[in-house]
């Protein structure tokens, strides 16, 4: 197999995973498990998402959650970004004192819609601006829906080519292609990948996978194949987008890491420190896992 020799890992299950647990987890615990998250060595991580309350109201403590960690690591301010869905979401977020965002974008005509209720073209142009009146925010553009939409279906490769052309015309700084649903598999990875590498060789595209069917690693397995190397993952398997039905958990960061670990794909990231966040979301928050990891004794070790 040709494996890269190591692997980054952004951890965004305070933002996708916590966005998709119904009752409000408070500040102080959502502090707590961030906090675990950067001793594990993410240097990465999705902290909140700047939305309206309205929408999604475990997010309502944006403010604060970012206050807190700037204030506590001012020295790793780097590793801290947050998901907005519009200008109003990025002033937020640059007034809350953050230089990076995650603005999301969906392949999808309707699931935009259902998302952040504009058409694509209206969430380019608050992009755009957003670039003219932050040059110094680092933007990663979050393209949903590329591998399946819940209400349209399939997605064709010139939708997804459109969306990063128009990425590109307005220069954000990276590019995550995302499988929002979880429906992709890793033939259609490799193809899809392969089609966009041959039209944009220089942009190291990021994916965010969910596991909804099962597929996450094998997907990952697939895209480190072909020369991927960063990966968006949620301790726990939390995650998953309020406004497609069906969705559910990110591939997990504890699976994504032990995996990649074992095949000497080096990630920076103390797999024993990630899982000891998970008594703390099982205990406190009692969501439904779909992690492996976190159901496996690992000071079980059979011997012969
Ligand atoms: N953060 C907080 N409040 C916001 C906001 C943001 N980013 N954008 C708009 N608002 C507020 C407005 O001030 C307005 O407040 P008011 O009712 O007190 O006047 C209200 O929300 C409605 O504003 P409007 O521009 O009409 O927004 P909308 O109702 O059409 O909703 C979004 C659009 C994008 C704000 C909303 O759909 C959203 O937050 N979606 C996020 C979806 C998401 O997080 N999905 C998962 C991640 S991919
Ligand atoms: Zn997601």
């Amino acid at each position: 197999m040709n494996l890269p020799m190591k692997a980054t890992i952004v951890e965004v299950g305070p933002r996708d995973g916590f966005q998709s647990i119904k009752e409000f987890i408070p500040t102080p615990l959502k502090l707590q498990i961030i906090e675990k998250l950067i001793e594990a060595n993410f240097k990465k991580i999705e902290i909140t998402s700047f939305v309206s309350p309205k929408a999604i109201p475990q997010m309502k403590d944006a403010k604060e959650v970012v206050a807190h960690l700037l204030e506590n690591y001012s020295d790793k301010k780097d590793i801290f970004h947050a998901l907005v869905p519009n200008l109003y979401g990025a002033k937020a977020a640059y007034e809350a004192g953050l230089r990076e965002i995650t603005y999301v974008i969906s392949t999808s005509v309707s699931h935009n819609q259902a998302n952040v209720r504009r058409s694509r073209e209206e969430s380019f142009d608050e992009l755009k601006e957003i670039k003219d009146i932050f040059p110094e925010m680092k933007v990663k553009f979050a393209v949903a829906t590329v591998f399946g939409c819940p209400y349209e279906g399939d997605i064709k490769i010139e939708e997804v080519k459109w969306m990063i052309q128009n990425g590109l015309d307005i220069g954000v700084d990276e590019f995550c292609l995302a499988d929002t649903i979880g429906v992709a598999n890793p033939l259609q990875i490799e193809r899809v990948l392969s089609e966009l590498k041959a039209d944009f060789s220089d942009i190291d595209f990021s994916l965010h996978l969910h596991d909804t069917r099962g597929m996450g690693l094998a997907n990952v397995l697939s895209a480190l194949q072909l020369g991927i190397t960063k990966f968006e993952s949620a301790t726990g398997g939390l995650g998953g987008c309020p406004f497609a039905p069906g969705a559910a958990g990110n591939i997990a960061s504890e699976d994504l890491i032990n995996m990649l670990e074992n095949m000497g794909v080096k990630t920076g990231i103390d797999l024993d420190k990630v899982l000891s966040v998970i008594p703390i979301i099982k205990k406190e928050i009692k969501p439904v896992l779909t992690s492996h990891l976190a159901y496996v004794d690992t000071t079980c070790v059979v011997k012969e």
